[in-house]
This record gives C-alpha cells, sequence and structure tokens, in this order.
C-alpha cells in the first residue's frame, strides 16, 4: 500500500498514448493518476468526459492527467470516442490524455487499486474509483478512494491541487472549503513571533473560549515564500 511521502513506483505500462514509464512521462510535472472500474460503463463515462473538460485546467497547473483500468487498449481507444461525443466535442478530436491498460492486472494489485466488492462477470474483482496526486518529486501528495457506485468531483480535485501545490511552498494550511484568494491559515508550530515575521500581510487570531490561540488566518501568499 502506498502511504503519504512514499516515492510512487516508477511503473513502465502500455497506454493509449502508447508505452509508458511514468516518472519519465510526468518529468517535471505534477500527475493524477487515477483509476475507473470498466470502459463502457456510464459513470465512468461522466467522470473521464469531466476530466477531458477540465484537462486545460490540470495543465495550466502543470498537472498530467493519467487514466486506468482493467480493460485492454483496444478498447480504451474505442470508448475514448464514446466519451469525446459524451462531451460533445468537436468529430475527430482526440482524447487529451492516456489511459493506461492494465488488462493483466499488474498494477492495480501493486498499486492497491482493486475494489474487491465490485467483481466483473467472471467473478474478478475490478478496479476501484482511486486518484493518487504525485509531486515533481514523484512522492505521493494525496490519494482518495471511492467504490464504483460514486463518481468523483473533478473539481474538488483541481481544488486540492490549488492547496497542495500552494502548501507545497509556503508554510500555510488550507481550511475547510478553502478556494483559492480566500485567507489560508497558520499552522500549529510555528510561534506568534515567527508568524508575524513569516507574513507581513498579517495574522489575524480568533478568540476563543478556551483561550487558546490556535485559530490564526493570514490572506494567500502569492510568492513561493521558500
Ligand atoms: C459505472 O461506471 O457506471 C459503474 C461501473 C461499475 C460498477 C458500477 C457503476
Amino acid at each position: 500500500m502506498m502511504l503519504l511521502g512514499d516515492v510512487f513506483p516508477n511503473f513502465e505500462a502500455d497506454s493509449t498514448f502508447g508505452r509508458m514509464k511514468l516518472h519519465e512521462f510526468l518529468g517535471d510535472s505534477w500527475g493524477v493518476l487515477f483509476s475507473h472500474p470498466r470502459d463502457f460503463t456510464p459513470v465512468c463515462t461522466t467522470e473521464l468526459g469531466r476530466a477531458a473538460q477540465l484537462s486545460l485546467e490540470f495543465s495550466k497547473r502543470n498537472v498530467k492527467l493519467i487514466a486506468l483500468s482493467v480493460d485492454g487498449l483496444e478498447e480504451h481507444h474505442d470508448w475514448s470516442k464514446d466519451i469525446m461525443a459524451y462531451n460533445n466535442a468537436e468529430p475527430g478530436s482526440e482524447f487529451p490524455f492516456p489511459i493506461i491498460a492494465d488488462d493483466r492486472r499488474e498494477l492495480v494489485e501493486e498499486l492497491g487499486m482493486l475494489d474487491p466488492e465490485e467483481k466483473d462477470q467472471s467473478g474478478m474483482p475490478l478496479s476501484a474509483r482511486c486518484v493518487f496526486v504525485i509531486g515533481p518529486d514523484k512522492k505521493l501528495k494525496l490519494s482518495i478512494l471511492y467504490p464504483a457506485t460514486t463518481g468523483r468531483n473533478f473539481d474538488e480535485i483541481l481544488r486540492v491541487i490549488d492547496s497542495l501545490q500552494l502548501t507545497a511552498h509556503n508554510r500555510v494550511a488550507t481550511p475547510v472549503d478553502w478556494r483559492p484568494g480566500d485567507s489560508v491559515m497558520v499552522p500549529p508550530g510555528i510561534p506568534e513571533q515567527e508568524a508575524l515575521k513569516l507574513f507581513p500581510a498579517g495574522v489575524y487570531t480568533k478568540d476563543l473560549p478556551s483561550g487558546k490561540k490556535y485559530l490564526r488566518y493570514t490572506p494567500q501568499p502569492n510568492t513561493h515564500q521558500q
């Protein structure tokens, strides 16, 4: 099982963009590797359709998307055309990111992406809806796991990437439902005097019944702090 901070395996796989080695494919980019249970299924079609619509938003953030399921390359190529049609894309436009064909189930097993509750007609478990966000240092920054019956929200995946990229370069944390531009929080562990120096835009501390001064906000920094 992959833990946060682990170096993501530099696996080699066949994809709709050709044979790929993960680290070389990512280069200096961030990566989102996400699996789906099966090609030609309804929820997966809506998910990959949404991811394709948002692919420019991911590239703007220097993030490369990679999808994966236990189907083969031919199915991926045929299904991508359905997804583009579902999106009402211009006829002939290409699906914008690679889909890995893990029909031998090697990667889903190695990376713990299988859903033992969701099986195909022959009783073989399918891939769950996993999301792995990988940093430019190739380490796992975030993982989310959904069952087959619950589609993901790709706006949320963009939102967490905004938080991950901000907090990778600044000693801040983002609160519940944070959106870019909102105030951020000063993490516990930064002493008051240091916080004042680190955040020249100001630190606002909310008074609480406990008298403890842990709810500290500062405007979102725009620049790389470290
Ligand atoms: C779907 O994508 O619609 C789906 C796939 C497997 C199980 C349930 C739903």
